[in-house]
């Protein structure tokens, strides 16, 4: 399987406190969040947890260096 980008800009989002799983792969249809179709690669979900509500910019092109979080990258 390879990543793919999914978007050239990050998803912008507001969360609730608690656990997710970011699609590292790009395969999901769910997206930014992992759905399972990695299964059966290499690839993983990355596991974030976030001690309360916050607006977060996840990764949506797959180049960031700082999973799951955009660094900018896409630009
Ligand atoms: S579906 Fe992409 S990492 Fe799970």
């Amino acid at each position: 399987m390879k990543r793919k980008s999914v978007n050239n800009a990050p998803e912008v989002m507001e969360l609730e406190a608690g656990k997710y799983a970011w699609c590292s792969c790009g395969h999901s249809s769910k997206h930014p969040f992992c759905d399972g179709s990695h299964s059966g690669s290499d690839m993983a979900p990355v596991i974030f947890e976030l001690t309360e509500k916050k607006r977060v910019a996840l990764c949506a092109c797959k180049k960031t260096a700082g999973e799951p979080f955009c660094d900018g990258s896409h630009s």
